[in-house]
């Protein structure tokens, strides 16, 4: 299995390019069953999970077309896909496939909406909590689905197809938003979706839906209305920039010093992090099609933060906020509120010499003078970035176990930190 190694103590000066969203290209490129036109989706990252993806909707049928480099194309330029429904030949989602990736579920909701079936088996991804698809389910089953559970497949059904139907999510959940949007896409009258994601995401894909001919009001709040249509049609996407990862970027900088553009990138899809990281006292610009994000001498000061659905701070950047902290000059606390699971990074960073206790959902982290390099394991995809940022600051070498993780979202990593200044290798095994 690779392994990344990484030997601490330089600063990070240079640009880093930011991909296409993985969490935004997933959605995206599922909403491609909902029509027998080509939807062609640009800036689409080169990922592990992209690639599993792919592999679920051919098992479908749906045909697809990778566009080759352009001359004067880096190896990071995002993708061009062609994905093409026009013979669907199964509408089951096996579990070899799914297990792998907890979004592949998604594909329940335009398999139902447009065919009247889908079998899906329950879902795989990132083991950071128990992590149900109860709501999804439930919004389904109130757009008129009749829902089974057998076997570890949920078999989902609608005789004469779905109609319109307030849906009200007890909790926020971007998945279920995700859900709700396609299938209300393709049913008969109006939906209310209360409650809803105000994820970027989810905005991204209503506005993809909106090309294809969906009638969607209200995305990017917690009320979407959702008057749905007979059919959609193809259309043409550019996937919008990760946050996630130009948030893990700007965090690594933060904690190693230096000075950094994010390119390609905006600072309103993360103003929470930004602000967050502000008050520890990196400097965090706006500049053309970017963000500058820098810290030149001055320590780390300590923060307060709690995880919450967009706009608050993300879930997705905790463990890398993490990461900060343990360098900060005095105590921080986080609070994850999203998943019960998702402090697997602590024993790691405490191999790096991080001063970490856990109360429930509280992590107290006590801020080091330094850190040392060690082995560490990834545990998860954002986990595994989190002991990247850590490893960076850390002095000598840290060698990152199980980097499939990281390949799962995190675009030719190494070659972006390594324009910047950062000694990071992977060794293959
Ligand atoms: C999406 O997961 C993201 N994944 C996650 O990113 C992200 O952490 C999460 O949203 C929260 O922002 C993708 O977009 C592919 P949820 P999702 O439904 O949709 C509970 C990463 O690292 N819940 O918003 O699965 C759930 O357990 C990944 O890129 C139910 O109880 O998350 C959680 O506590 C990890 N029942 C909360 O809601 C349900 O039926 C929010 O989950 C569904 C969710």
């Amino acid at each position: 299995m690779d392994r990344i190694h990484i030997t601490g103590g330089t600063q990070l000066n240079g640009v880093i390019p930011i991909s296409g969203a993985k969490n935004a290209a997933l959605p995206l490129m599922i909403a491609s069953l909902m029509t027998g036109e080509t939807l062609e989706l640009v800036n689409v990252p080169r990922l592990a999970d992209i690639t599993s993806l792919l592999r679920i909707l051919g098992n479908h049928g749906v045909d697809q077309m990778v566009v080759g480099k352009r001359p004067g194309q880096t190896t990071e330029a995002g993708q061009t896909i062609r994905l093409t429904a026009s013979n669907i030949i199964d509408t089951t989602a096996p579990y070899e496939l799914v297990s792998t990736m907890r979004a592949g579920f998604w594909v329940i909701a335009p398999l139902l909406a447009r065919f009247g079936e889908a079998k899906v088996s329950l879902p795989g991804g990132c083991a950071i909590g128990t992590r149900p698809v109860d709501l999804l389910i439930k919004a389904l089953e109130a757009l008129g689905a009749q829902v089974e559970i057998d076997a570890g497949y949920v078999i989902a059904k609608t005789k004469n197809g779905l109609r319109g139907a307030e849906i009200d999510f007890p909790k926020v959940t971007v998945g279920g938003t995700h859900v709700a949007l396609m299938a209300a896409s393709l049913a008969y009258g109006t939906t209310v979706i209360d409650n809803a994601a105000r994820e970027p995401e989810v905005v991204d894909l209503a506005e993809c839906l909106i090309k294809m001919g969906a009638r969607i009001e209200g995305a990017g709040t917690s009320r979407i209305v959702v008057e749905g249509v007979a059919r959609l049609g193809g259309a043409r996407h550019e996937v919008l920039p990760d946050r996630i990862e130009t948030g893990t970027y700007a965090m690594a900088v933060a904690m190693t010093g230096g000075d950094i553009v994010l390119e390609n990138t905006r600072a309103d899809l993360l103003s929470s992090a930004l602000d967050l990281l502000g008050t520890t006292g990196a400097e965090v610009s706006s500049v053309a099609n970017g963000i500058r994000v820098r810290r030149n001498g001055g320590g780390i000061h300590p923060a307060d933060v709690t995880t919450d659905p967009f706009p608050g701070f993300p879930t997705d950047l905790q463990a890398q906020f993490m990461a900060l902290m343990t360098l900060a000059k005095g105590q921080s606390t986080i609070r994850e509120t999203i998943f019960e699971n998702r402090f697997m990074h602590v024993q790691e960073l405490a191999r790096l010499g991080a001063k970490i206790r856990l109360d429930g959902d509280l992590a107290i982290i006590e801020g080091v003078e330094r850190l040392k390099g060690a082995p560490v394991m990834a545990t998860d995809l954002r986990a595994s970035v989190s002991l990247v940022i850590a490893g960076l600051a850390a002095e000598g070498e840290t060698q990152i176990n199980r980097v499939y993780h990281l390949d799962r979202g995190f675009e030719a990593l190494e070659a972006k930190l390594g324009r910047c200044g950062a000694e990071i290798r992977r060794v293959r095994s």
